[in-house]
């Protein structure tokens, strides 16, 4: 072993930086992807022999056990220094099974349920000898064309700091060695949401202040967790690529707030620095980067062939690549890489883990369900005899997982159809697609509506297919793909004259823009991408073994032409009113989204009162203990999810309209009533003011409880801060 004798980790990578070569300390600096074919493994762009030369010192997108150990060899066993290899992938909701895809799991505004589930990933994914996942993706998103908004917790930072800490948990477990450990990433850093008109990679230029309120605090929350490494986004920032962003990579992230963990690129995103415009060669490009504290080159080899010019130009400082060496090792040390480079995927997987993951997918499926409409209480689904599962979603059991799922077994995954057949046993279940998910074929639309005739329990499953959303996935119109919506409107034309209700369930990885289906279907099931379980949890729901729980962390948007629509908008100089012309709105829509962020219905009904907080006069060191009582009044058990907002009314800067700083969760028969307790400390009230620093003023904050960001639905009380 080449570190036997060492006594502490910081030594032997002290003894190590001393005895390596530039060209195997850039290689520590260098991931590259890899593969395997039946010739046996695979790198881009090179050979395995690199990895024994100490040219490439971590790998992407290997999976299996035996294959990741076979490669850990070449460089364990075949390399001059033996260091181990770090190998990553994307593990973004989940790994072999598949979980649902993030935004949809936020949607279950369960932060226990968002670490299990990261857990499980990590288990199941080191396992197959990975240490590394590039989750999870913090980037706020209140675009919905941008398709990697299903990548994320939705439009809120408050609500994506809670997850960032859920899931920064759940991957590294409580120490990074143990063996089902997985070091994880925060990204993109940052601000990569409000890509220009939703466009993906398009550039981004918005305040300061916005960066600074809105998408820094998952990252601060992420780091704060322990987060092990960072990815900056492929986007510019008001002219400043992220992967070249001293300003923030090195000022904030790393001075600021301590970050020593190791800055991983994105895919070729420092070559990419050439097609920004900020760099001519490679070998700026690898200057740029390294000055602003990115360690690890993934894809553009702009290190391997740059870095060693720039040293000898004196562009970049040996120090300096140290540096970035030291944090690579110390991240493999930590990771236990060099005391058994073999632990993960030393152990095969069980049956009974496999059972267990299949267990919380469905669970986990069933609460991200958010039923967004139930007239008459169509749902659950009753006195089911002849049910007509139509459209193109209802046998697409390859769909159900969504967007990235590089290690899925997707022949593995429950669609609708077969769901359906497992919860509605004693019923015929008739099933016609109509149209493909894309195309404009119309020739199975005549029988699909036909099946209404004979069903009395009519399920149209429409939506997106899952590569429509994630990266590279922008639309620019928000509708149903294909010819789905004639067959919607033909389904729905009939199942009226017929006199029969419809049930859609709609998938998709972002909101979609259908009012006409909102308003015509009798219930509207938003079932997102729910993973490996989905078609158990969708027919859990529809028959009532569930009562649905989750809430949209994203505003629905009546129209396009509305988009960005989000409940954390500032109020303006002349906020909306009906009686006075000049006031902002939309001549042709409301300005308010068509379904709120915290929207979701429950096969109960609930109701709110005495809204109560105390202190009412509040020192910055004092906490705030807010409680409502809620009553269901319907007629099912169901849980309701309780949002605590507050409003500054008013401050040295305009502050936004609503502010989430709180939820809480009470389940109740019918007919009881329960009291919801939300602790709130005052510290949380505080903004950045005029300068961009925090402050806490005094004056009037309002405290606001409810089921969703709907002002109307909202109990109302006050508090005042005291400075
Ligand atoms: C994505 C990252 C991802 C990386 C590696 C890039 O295209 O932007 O989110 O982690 O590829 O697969």
């Amino acid at each position: 072993m080449p570190f036997k004798g060492m006594q502490t980790l910081a030594n032997r990578i002290e003894k190590l930086i001393g005895a390596m070569t530039v060209a195997e300390k850039v290689g520590q600096l260098t991931m590259t992807a890899s593969g395997y074919t039946v010739t046996g493994p695979t790198i881009a762009g090179d050979s395995t022999e690199a990895i024994r030369a100490g040219a490439i010192g971590n790998l992407l997108n290997m999976v299996g056990a035996a294959h990741c150990h076979e490669m850990q060899r070449l460089a364990v066993e075949g390399s001059r220094l033996g260091i181990p290899l770090l190998i990553g992938l994307d593990i973004i909701h989940g790994h072999r099974t598949q979980f649902p895809v993030p935004l949809a799991e936020t949607a279950s505004f369960d932060p226990g349920a968002w670490a299990l589930t990261a857990r499980e990933a990590a288990i199941e994914a080191a396992a197959d000898g990975l240490a590394l996942t590039f989750a999870p993706m913090l980037d706020i998103s209140r675009d919905p064309r941008w398709g990697r908004g299903v990548e994320g917790a939705g439009e809120d930072p408050w609500l994506a700091t809670r997850l960032a800490e859920a899931k920064v948990r759940g991957f590294q477990g409580s120490d990074l060695t143990a063996a089902d450990s997985l070091a994880a990433c925060a990204k993109h850093f940052c601000a990569y949401g409000p890509v220009t008109a939703g466009r993906e990679y398009a550039p981004v230029d918005i305040s300061e202040r916005t960066v600074h309120e809105v998408h820094l605090p998952p990252f601060a929350a992420a780091i704060k967790a322990g987060v092990a490494t960072f990815m900056p986004s492929f986007t510019d920032l008001a002219g400043i690529p992220m992967t070249m962003h001293t300003g923030l990579l090195r000022g904030w992230l790393r001075e600021k707030h301590g970050f020593d963990g190791v800055i991983i690129s994105d895919y070729n995103a420092i070559g990419e620095l050439i097609k920004h415009g900020v760099a001519a060669d490679h070998i700026e490009a690898a200057t740029l980067a390294l000055k602003a504290g990115v360690d690890i080159d993934m894809m553009s080899d702009a290190y391997r062939h740059g870095l060693p010019i720039a040293l000898e130009r004196g562009w970049v400082t040996l120090e300096a690549i140290d540096a970035a060496v030291r944090r690579v090792l110390t991240l493999k040390g930590r990771l236990g890489l060099f005391d058994d480079p073999y632990r993960r995927g030393s152990k095969a997987d069980t049956p009974e883990a496999e059972a267990r993951r299949r267990r919380i997918a469905r669970d986990v499926a069933q609460r991200s369900i958010v039923l967004l409409k139930n007239e008459r209480e169509t749902l659950p689904l009753k006195a089911v005899r002849t049910l007509a599962l139509i459209g193109p979603l209802a046998d697409a059991a390859r769909e159900m997982a969504g967007p990235w799922g590089a290690a899925q077994d997707a022949t593995s995954h429950v669609g609708m159809l077969a769901g359906m057949r497992r919860a509605f046993g004693k019923a015929d279940i008739l099933h016609e697609a109509g149209v493909d998910i894309r195309g404009d074929d119309t020739a199975g639309i005549a029988a699909a509506v036909d099946l209404c005739e004979r069903a009395d329990t009519i399920v149209l499953c429409v939506g997106e297919a899952a590569n429509m959303s994630g990266e590279a996935a922008s639309r620019a119109q928000l509708d149903l793909p294909g010819r789905q919506q004639a067959l919607a409107e033909a389904v729905l034309a009939r199942a009226q004259g017929l006199g029969k209700r419809v049930t859609v369930v709609l998938f998709s990885g972002r909101p979609l823009v259908l009012p006409w289906l909102f308003e015509q279907a009798d219930a509207v099931v938003a079932a997102w991408f729910l993973g490996s379980e989905a078609g158990n949890a969708i027919a859990d729901v529809l028959s009532g073994a569930v009562s649905p729980g989750g809430r949209t962390p994203i505003s629905w948007p009546r129209a396009v032409g509305q988009i960005p629509v989000f409940f954390g908008e500032r109020p303006g100089g002349r906020p909306f009113n009906a009686e006075d012309h000049y006031t902002s709105k939309y001549l042709d829509i409301p300005n308010d989204p068509l379904f709120p962020f915290g929207h979701g219905l429950t096969y109960g009904r609930f109701t709110y009162s005495s809204l109560r907080v105390t202190p009412e006069r509040v020192a910055e060191s004092d906490t705030l203990t807010v409680r409502v009582d809620v009553k269901n009044t319907g007629n099912r058990r169901a849980e309701e999810t309780v949002f605590l907002f507050t409003r500054d009314l008013v401050a040295t800067v305009t502050r936004p309209l609503l502010e989430l700083k709180g939820f809480g969760k009470i389940t109740l028969d019918p007919g009881a009533s329960g009291t919801v307790t939300l602790q709130l400390p005052a510290q949380e009230l505080k903004f950045l003011g005029l300068e961009l620093q925090p402050v806490f003023e005094a004056g009037e904050v309002e405290i606001l409880v409810g089921p969703c960001a709907d002002r109307k639905q909202l109990l109302v009380t006050g508090v005042h801060l005291v400075a």
